[in-house]
């Protein structure tokens, strides 16, 4: 294994005020996005609109890394070039999204277990030469009556523990995403809590795996009020709540945090980071950067409404969030 090089990898995904944009719905949930504006569900149209994305000019200036999906790292521009090849060639490192998805966890109701381990090593060893560089895995932690429970938790820890053991192998930074959903009524206090216990269970996990904590890049969620809960936090409470709790469970050693955004508003998430990054950045050991997927897409993805006429426009909405990303990890960001 080149450690040097994973570490290498690991700290460009999070330098320069950067972060990921993440492209890697899987065919379900993007056809489930497309269908919300009336967008054809096709492969055709699933290219068209991430090769919108790739193209999208000044892309670099705000993002370090996309990750793909296994569809789209296989599909190239208009022009022929990959995907992958796009992305590198602005200075994008292509990264792919490596589960198979969530789902129904035996004798758990209404809980999930992400699945994707057999077979890994081949794919990843593919994925590797088509020029992902990292990888991600995504968990996912339901708040509810008696919920997470220590079954689950523990079963989504250790694969993804086992994942990013196979990925530093293969060379591939993981990114680790552990997301405890804002779904519910729940308190931000109760969503702490959860996320500290998750948090605190992956890193045992990836401790007994021997993962390099140096080469790994954590995805958490933001500390959180329930969507539905009566009381809802200012944006510095939530990042005073969110800080907090990553300082209890998230080793130093780690170089960097990137957060999904989990349903807020792109402005949201924005103005959440930048809280973070304004009043503690001086005093963390690791970068808080994003990983957002929604916060960055939605509002280019409804510009653009499967129409190509608004490609154009769309774009220069995409890189409209994506520069008040950077500009929240700079801490300069202005709703
Ligand atoms: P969101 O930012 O839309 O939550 O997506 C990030 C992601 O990659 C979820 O796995």
């Amino acid at each position: 294994m080149n450690t040097q090089a994973l570490e290498a990898t690991a700290k460009r995904i999070v330098a320069d005020g950067k972060g990921l944009i993440a492209i890697d719905e899987s065919t379900g949930t993007c056809n489930k996005r497309f269908a919300k504006w009336g967008i054809p569900q096709t492969a055709e149209t699933r290219r068209k609109y991430r090769e919108l994305i790739v193209s999208t000019p000044g892309l670099g200036e705000s993002i370090s890394g996309a990750i793909l999906y296994d569809e789209t790292i296989r599909q190239r521009k208009d022009d022929g070039t990959p995907f992958a090849k796009a992305l590198v060639d602005v200075g994008i490192i292509p990264g792919i999204k490596v589960d198979t998805g969530a789902k129904e966890m035996a004798g758990f109701p209404g809980e999930k277990i992400t699945e994707g381990l057999d077979g890994l090593r081949a794919r990843l060893a593919e994925y590797a030469q088509m020029g992902a560089r990292f990888a991600k895995w995504r968990a996912v932690l339901a708040i509810g009556d008696g919920i997470p429970s220590q079954g689950c938790i523990g079963a989504n820890a250790h694969a993804l523990a086992r994942y990013a053991a196979l990925c530093q192998e293969a060379g591939l930074v993981p990114v680790v995403e552990p997301e405890v959903l804002m779904d519910g009524a729940h308190t931000l206090e109760t969503c702490s809590e959860v996320t500290e216990e998750v948090l605190r269970a992956v890193f045992k996990e990836l401790y007994s795996q021997r993962v390099t904590l140096e080469g790994l890049i954590l995805k958490p969620n933001m500390v959180l009020p329930g969507s539905t809960c009566p009381k809802q936090e200012t944006v510095d409470e939530v990042a005073d709540a969110t800080v907090r709790c990553l300082l209890r469970a998230v080793p130093a050693a780690m170089p960097g945090v990137a957060f999904l955004s989990g349903g807020q508003t792109g402005e949201l998430a924005s103005a959440r980071l930048n809280a973070m990054n304004v009043r503690f950045k001086s005093r963390l050991p690791w970068a808080l950067a994003f990983s957002f997927g929604r916060a960055i897409q939605e509002p280019a993805l409804e510009i653009w409404h499967g129409d190509q006429r608004n490609a154009a426009a769309a774009q220069q909405a995409l890189y409209h969030r994506a520069m008040c990303d950077r500009a929240a990890r700079l801490g300069e960001y202005n709703a």
